[in-house]
C-alpha cells in the first residue's frame, strides 16, 4: 500500500508539536522516543525521526517525501524543497547578538569582527549583502559562551524567549530571519503519494484554522442585530436564534485569536451580554 514517508525532529525544539500536530489530524503513531520509524495505524503514513539537520538532505533525496522543519533550517541548508504550508508553531528567529555593556550602532559594527554561528551559510548571506568583512567561526553548539571565552566578538544564533542570550551577558541586536515550523515536500512526487499529502494538508488546515479561532455565542436586543453581525461576520454570515423573550436573541460565530479582545470589547459596547467564547476542535471549509 502507498504510503507518504514524512520526516519529523526526533528531538529538539520541532519534535513535540510536530507530534502533536499531526495527533490532532487524528493520525495515531506510535512513537517510543528510541524509534527511528513509525507506521500510523489509520492514516497511510510512515514517521521517520530524524536528526534536524539531516532533514533537508533527506527529503531532497527522497528517503522521505515530506518533512516539518523550520524555516531557519531551510534558509541555511539551500536544499531544493517547497514550502507547503507554515505551521505556526516554534517561532523563533536568527539574530545578531553583542556583549551587553557594548554600544550598538548598526551593523557596521560587524565589520572586521569575529562572528560565532552555526549557521554559517545564513550569517555569510547575510554579511555578503551587507557588504560586511568579517571573520565566521563556525561551532555546533552552545555559541552563546563564545563572547565569553573570547573566541569571537559577535554571535548569530537563534532566539526565541531571548533567555539564553540574557543569562550570558549578550544583547540581540538585529534579525536576519523570521522563522517558524514549515512542512516542506520534495520535487516530482508521484500522483498516489501526492493524493495522501494533500489529505493530510486538508486536515493540517482544518487543526490550524480551529487553532486560530474561537466560537462565540451571546445574547444581544433583537434591535442591535444588525451592529453586531457586522463586528461578527462569521465563515458566512453569524448564525441568529431566537429567545423566549422576543425582545432577545443569541448570536452565535467565530472570531479569530489575534482579534480576539478588541472584537469582545467592541461586541459589549454594542450591548451584548452572556458572551461565552467556546475553543473549535475542527475547522472544516
Ligand atoms: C537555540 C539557540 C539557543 C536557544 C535560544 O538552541 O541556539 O541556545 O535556542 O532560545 P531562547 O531564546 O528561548 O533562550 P536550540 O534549542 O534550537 O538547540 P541547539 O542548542 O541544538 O541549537
Amino acid at each position: 500500500m502507498t504510503k507518504l514517508k514524512i520526516a519529523i525532529q526526533k528531538s529538539g525544539r520541532l519534535f513535540e508539536d510536530s507530534l502533536k500536530i499531526l495527533k490532532e489530524c487524528g493520525i495515531s503513531i506510535e512513537n517510543g522516543t528510541e524509534k527511528l520509524k513509525s507506521v500510523a495505524e489509520n492514516f497511510p503514513i510512515e514517521i521517520f525521526f530524524l536528526r534536524n539537520s539531516d532533514i533537508p538532505q533527506y527529503v531532497e533525496d527522497g528517503v522521505a517525501d515530506v518533512g516539518i522543519i523550520g524555516e531557519n533550517l531551510l534558509y541555511e541548508s539551500d536544499n531544493n524543497l517547497e514550502v507547503m504550508l507554515k505551521l505556526g508553531f516554534s517561532k523563533c528567529r536568527l539574530s545578531m547578538a553583542i556583549p551587553k555593556k557594548e554600544e550598538y550602532c548598526g551593523i557596521q559594527l560587524f565589520n572586521n569582527k569575529k562572528i560565532a554561528t552555526s549557521y554559517p551559510k545564513s550569517l555569510k548571506k547575510f554579511l555578503t549583502d551587507n557588504n560586511l568583512n568579517s571573520e565566521i567561526h563556525t561551532i555546533s553548539g552552545s555559541v552563546e559562551i563564545a563572547p565569553n571565552i573570547g573566541l569571537a566578538d559577535a554571535v548569530c544564533d537563534l532566539v526565541s524567549s531571548g533567555n539564553t542570550l540574557f543569562s550570558n551577558g549578550l544583547k540581540e541586536v538585529h534579525t536576519i530571519l523570521q522563522s517558524q515550523a514549515v512542512l516542506v515536500k520534495r520535487n516530482n512526487l508521484i500522483p498516489d503519494v501526492q493524493e495522501i499529502l494533500d489529505k493530510l494538508i486538508f486536515r493540517i488546515k482544518s487543526v490550524l484554522n480551529a487553532r486560530n479561532n474561537k466560537y462565540v455565542l451571546l445574547n444581544c436586543p433583537v434591535s442591535k442585530i444588525q451592529e453586531i453581525a457586522e463586528i461578527l461576520p462569521g465563515m458566512k454570515s453569524p448564525t441568529i436564534l431566537p429567545l423566549m423573550d422576543k425582545n432577545w436573541c443569541s448570536i452565535h460565530s467565530v472570531i479569530n485569536e489575534y482579534k480576539f479582545w478588541e472584537v469582545i470589547d467592541k461586541l459589549k459596547e454594542a450591548g451584548a451580554e452572556g458572551i461565552l467564547i467556546i475553543p473549535i476542535e475542527k475547522m472544516v471549509f
